[in-house]
């Protein structure tokens, strides 16, 4: 499939490391311009790539990062929001605090927000922001209420932007567990046992490329659950 997103500017948060990264190497590989934002510095990437330090729960550093990347390329084609932190994995609620509660929704919500409000005066008509939100959305693990929560809000986030926002599709992506430093930290080796369904970041980097493109011209406002099937199996006994 022809995707046309060769010089294409697009701006991607997280893309440090995990998917973030994995969306970097798959926009360049298209040929389009990329923008890397994240916290921490990325590795070098082939192509053209503009590099923008910022948190972002902070808006000024996030208002600052998005207009250096902006700038640069004239303007912004895609938003990919992938920078994300899972919080406590494993906890019960009575030991989670009000400030991890705080602090994965700062990242993952807030964070979406800030980077969509900033990027959208140089959004313009047939562009796109694709959010990574997680299956965490729509099916949960006990000891994960402020990841479970963050991600639910992520896809309220993206229909209310796809409203909000005339001329830019809005969607996200809902990936089961992925092998990226995140989940290996959460999980540990147990992403290598037979039979666990991971996913590649590379499969959902092309999800993200695919939503982002032309080619999805009609799609906005969705959330595309990738989890092999798992959430499509009723308790039925059979
Ligand atoms: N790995 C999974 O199983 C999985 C599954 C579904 C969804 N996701 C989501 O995908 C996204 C990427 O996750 P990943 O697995 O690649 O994780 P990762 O830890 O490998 O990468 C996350 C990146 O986000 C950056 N980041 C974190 N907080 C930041 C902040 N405040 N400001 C700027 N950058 C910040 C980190 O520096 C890092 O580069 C997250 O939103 C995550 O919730 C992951």
């Amino acid at each position: 499939m022809r995707l046309d997103l060769s010089g294409k500017a697009v701006l991607i948060t997280g893309a440090a490391s995990g998917i973030g990264l994995a969306c970097a190497q798959a926009f360049l590989a298209e040929g389009a311009r990329v923008g890397v934002l994240d916290r921490v510095r990325p590795p070098s990437l082939p192509g053209e790539v503009v590099a923008a330090r910022a948190d972002v729960t902070d808006e000024g550093q996030v208002a600052a990062a998005v207009e250096l990347v902006a700038e640069s390329f004239g303007g912004l084609d895609v938003v990919v929001g992938c920078a994300g932190v899972s919080g406590p994995v494993g906890r019960p609620l009575a030991e989670t605090s009000a400030a991890d509660f705080a602090a994965v929704m700062s990242v993952n919500v807030l964070g979406q927000f800030l980077v969509a409000k900033h990027a959208r005066p140089w959004l313009g008509d047939g562009s796109s922001i694709v959010f990574l939100a997680s299956d965490s959305a729509f099916v949960c693990a006990p000891g994960m209420v402020p990841y479970c929560a963050s991600k639910g809000a992520v896809v309220s986030l993206t229909r209310a932007l796809s409203v909000e926002f005339a001329g830019v599709r809005v969607n996200c992506v809902c990936p089961s567990v992925v092998d990226t430093p995140m989940a290996r930290g959460d999980l540990g080796d147990l992403l290598d046992e037979p039979g666990f369904p991971v996913q590649a970041a590379e499969e959902v980097a092309q999800q993200v490329v695919y939503l982002a493109s032309a080619r999805a011209r009609t799609v906005n406002g969705q959330a595309l659950l990738a989890d092999f099937g798992v959430s499509a199996r009723s308790g039925f006994p059979a």
